[in-house]
């Protein structure tokens, strides 16, 4: 089958540091595992983060790539959600091989259906990030997706345009926040107006005078999506009493996390949305569960693809440019590649 991988962990203008590869294909699935055609994928900072060079080869290569959309070519024995033809979308198991590869072993604790309304591309752009903000608002956090409980309040989200950013303002919106994102470009800034951001400030400017220029004195609700460090200090002097500040990026230093953030009993909610998979948590199968939902919101059209460019077919050369652009920390939405040409 054809593959994309890494046998060295390569700085991308490298040509080596994707390789077009012909592999094994995959056999019958074991368990409960479904072995799955994989028809389009997208791409995360976790595939640069894991692509990140370092002295180590790998032998057979590494597949990467944890965001997909295929067909249901063949079930494990335990298998009972799925059955071959069933149209799918997953993010998967960090630490099993990626979707960067035709077929793909992928437990189906892990996987929904794909929603009917949006073709390979569009569903492969949300599986991972639309898992993260789901988990960290509405599992992490004490917020509630259905009712108009937080109508009136404040979540601010701090890079608004990219992948979780997307999906966070759309979700947040649906539950009633009046959504406060943050980008620096005017693009960027008309993409979180089109996911339904009411406000967009620039995260590159000071935040509470562009707050308090909006009227907002302090937020209910932060999701740092960017730099931990950087934006924990303000954040601790924006969040209301008794908010909640939302994790999804390793700290590069010691966070403190005394006053304010104690004196105010700030709620404060790590997500990794590997933790399930990377653990064998018993409720894995919640992540089918979000999925399934998730492809129901979109059928009904509360919630929308993320997908902001499609680079091609599924190659070497097409997921270094994602690569590429990924590092450059200014993508906008999700980019997408589709089809084996
Ligand atoms: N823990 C988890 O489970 C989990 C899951 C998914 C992602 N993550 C992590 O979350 C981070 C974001 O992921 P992503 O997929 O959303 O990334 P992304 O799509 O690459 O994010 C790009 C966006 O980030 C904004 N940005 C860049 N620098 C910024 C800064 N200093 N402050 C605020 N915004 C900034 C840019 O906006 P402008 O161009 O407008 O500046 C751009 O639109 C990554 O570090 C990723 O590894 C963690």
């Amino acid at each position: 089958m054809k593959a994309v991988g890494l046998t060295q962990y390569l700085p991308i203008d490298d040509p080596a540091a994707l390789l077009d590869l012909n592999l094994a294909q995959p056999g019958p699935p074991t368990g409960s595992d479904l072995l799955v055609r994989v028809q389009a994928v997208s791409v995360n900072p976790v595939d640069t983060k894991q692509r990140a060079p370092r002295a180590q080869q790998e032998d057979p290569p590494r597949i990467l790539g944890y965001d997909a959309a295929g067909i249901v070519e063949a079930v494990g024995p335990d298998v009972t959600a799925f059955a071959p033809g069933d149209e799918v979308y997953y993010a998967g198991d960090v630490t099993r091989p990626g979707c960067n590869a035709q077929w793909q072993w992928v437990d189906e604790r892990l996987v929904g259906r794909k929603p009917a309304t949006l073709d390979f591309a569009d569903a492969a752009a949300l599986p991972l990030t639309v898992l993260t903000a789901w988990e960290l608002l509405f599992q992490r956090m004490p917020l509630q997706f259905d009712d108009r409980r937080h109508a009136g309040q404040v979540m601010l989200i701090i890079g608004g345009a990219g992948g979780v950013g997307s999906i966070a303002i759309q979700l947040a919106r649906h539950a009633g926040f009046t959504v406060v994102a943050t980008a620096s470009r005017p693009a960027s800034a008309d993409w979180c107006r089109q996911m339904g951001a009411a406000h967009v400030i620039d995260h590159r400017q000071p935040l509470p005078p562009q707050l308090q220029a909006l009227g907002i004195e302090q937020v209910q609700v932060a999701l740092n999506l960017a730099d931990t460090d950087h934006y924990w200090e303000v954040l601790g002097e924006l969040l209301a009493p008794q908010g909640h500040v939302g994790l999804v990026v390793e700290p590069r230093g010691a966070l403190r996390i005394g006053d304010p953030y104690k004196a105010k009993c700030i709620g404060i909610h790590w997500e990794f949305m590997f933790a399930r998979a990377k653990f064998r948590t018993d409720d894995r199968i919640e992540q089918h569960r979000i999925l399934s939902r998730v492809a129901s919101l979109v059928d009904a059209g509360e919630l929308r693809s993320t997908r902001s460019a499609q680079l091609g077919a599924i190659n070497a050369a097409n997921l270094r440019q994602a690569h590429r652009q990924l590092e450059s920390g200014s993508v906008i939405g999700k980019l997408v590649l589709a089809g084996w040409e």
